[in-house]
């Protein structure tokens, strides 16, 4: 049950490049569905009409000159819009909503290596969420250069998924400093370097867990 609303559930896949959470998230919701779950899947940056929007300005290759000023407060309009939109109304309503990343991954990408700090990026996501914390954080987890390869296989390069391999290896370790730093028990951490079917079996496990199934 969420904290924030006293219903639903929020539960949050995040990671590097290339660990697999858009693949995983699919399987996840129908496995919920067919245990009769009611289930809203969604991403960031992205999600609503509006966000997506965002979305095509934050992560277009076209926009290499992006201030990261203006990146942090992009990804965070787009976070406003779709907990305003989509995540607490459904959190309301008793639903179970499943997230391709959301305010992590802005502590860790713009608060932890970009510089930004944790403290600043946590102000802000309170802000975008309505203080709204996931109930719980799976760490899709895998070395940076598998990421990168698997990435790179798949042709579909973003202007985030561009930067240098040095920038990959520091959201990997920051990920990994954030589980391990956290005193709520959210987060789990899955080794995403697995197949796909063991990945999803353990993913299976775990949210079997948290959800009391
Ligand atoms: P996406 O294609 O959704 O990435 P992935 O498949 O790796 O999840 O692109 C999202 C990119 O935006 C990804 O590189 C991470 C980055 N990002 C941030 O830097 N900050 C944020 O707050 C969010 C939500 C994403």
């Amino acid at each position: 049950m969420n904290e924030s609303t006293n219903k639903g559930f929020l539960l949050t896949l995040e990671g590097g490049e290339g660990g697999g959470k858009t693949t995983q998230i699919v399987r996840l919701k129908d496995r919920l569905f067919k245990e009769g779950k009611d289930v809203v899947v969604l991403r960031e940056p992205g999600g609503t009409v509006i966000s997506e929007q965002i979305r095509d300005v934050v992560l277009s290759s076209k926009n290499i000159g992006i201030a990261f000023t203006a990146e942090v407060l992009l990804f965070q309009a787009a976070r406003a819009q779709i907990y305003r939109e989509i995540v607490l109304p459904s959190l309301e309503a008793g639903k179970i909503v499943i997230m391709d990343r959301s305010r992590d991954s802005s502590v860790v990408y713009q608060g932890m290596v970009r510089g930004f700090g944790k403290d600043m990026i946590e102000k802000l996501n309170d802000l975008s969420t309505r203080d709204t914390y996931p109930d719980a954080t799976f760490l899709l987890d895998l070395p940076a250069e598998i990421g990168l390869q698997r990435r790179q296989e798949s042709g579909k390069l973003d202007r985030l998924d561009m930067e240098g391999n040095e920038f990959h290896f520091k959201i990997r370790k920051a990920y990994l400093e954030l589980a391990e730093s956290d005193t709520t028990g959210r987060w789990q951490v899955i080794d995403a370097s697995k197949s796909l079917e063991e990945v999803e079996a353990a993913l299976w496990k775990k949210t079997k867990q948290v959800l009391g199934l």
